[in-house]
């Protein structure tokens, strides 16, 4: 049990650490959170214009994840670690949309979800990245795409244990981080209902 608490602390801590913020700061594209929609993760990097800093935001935030659930794998004897990668999952998203170091506001989880999604399952991740992908790419609209992603990375995940819930601790991790994921779009769905969500604008530069 201590393993279990210490990996998923540690999840937590790595989840918590804003990139998008870091590297904006970083940049001299001055605090993220007074920008755009204000959200610390790669889409509203992407709105300071700066295309590569917030590719690296979304490498970096779900690689925090990736890695949280690679460690938590590796840590932990096979009858466990299914158990404790999955909690560690749900806690490296935990971390990063109530991160420890600024007073819990964070962000929606969406990059660093597909993170420890492809730690638990690579094939439910590559689904959830596909049906991300062609929706933001179809709507242009960012939340949206997420938002599908996130409902079809549970979906998959069920479909893959046989439309079982239980015995599979991961099917439960990637259901509670969608639905974390989803909550934390509230606003965005409120906007993408009224028809006011704000679509990705296409960069000349
Ligand atoms: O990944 C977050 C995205 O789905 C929405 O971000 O900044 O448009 O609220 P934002």
């Amino acid at each position: 049990l201590w393993l279990l608490a210490a990996l998923a602390f540690l999840g937590y801590v790595l989840g918590s650490v804003p990139f998008g913020l870091i590297l904006t700061s970083l940049a001299g594209e001055g605090d993220l959170r007074k920008i755009g929609s204000g959200n610390i993760g790669a889409t509203n990097v992407l709105r300071t214009g700066n295309k590569k800093l917030a590719a690296a935001t979304l490498l970096l935030d779900m690689g925090k994840g990736l890695i949280a659930v690679l460690i938590a794998w590796i840590m932990t004897p096979p009858v466990f670690s299914t158990r404790i990668a999955a909690a560690t999952a749900v806690a490296a998203v935990v971390g990063h949309c109530f991160p420890v170091f600024l007073g819990f506001k964070g962000g929606k989880g969406v990059a660093t979800g597909l993170g420890v999604t492809l730690g638990l399952s690579p094939l439910t991740a590559l689904t959830g990245g596909i049906v991300w992908l062609i929706t933001a790419k179809l709507t242009r609209i960012s939340s949206a795409g997420a938002l599908a992603g996130f409902i079809a990375i549970p979906l998959t995940a069920l479909a893959l244990n046989g439309f079982k819930i239980n015995h599979d601790p991961k099917v439960l991790a990637l259901l509670l981080i969608s639905i974390l994921i989803i909550a934390r779009h509230h606003a965005n769905i409120v906007r993408l209902l009224s028809g006011t969500e704000p679509r990705v604008e296409r960069k000349k530069k």
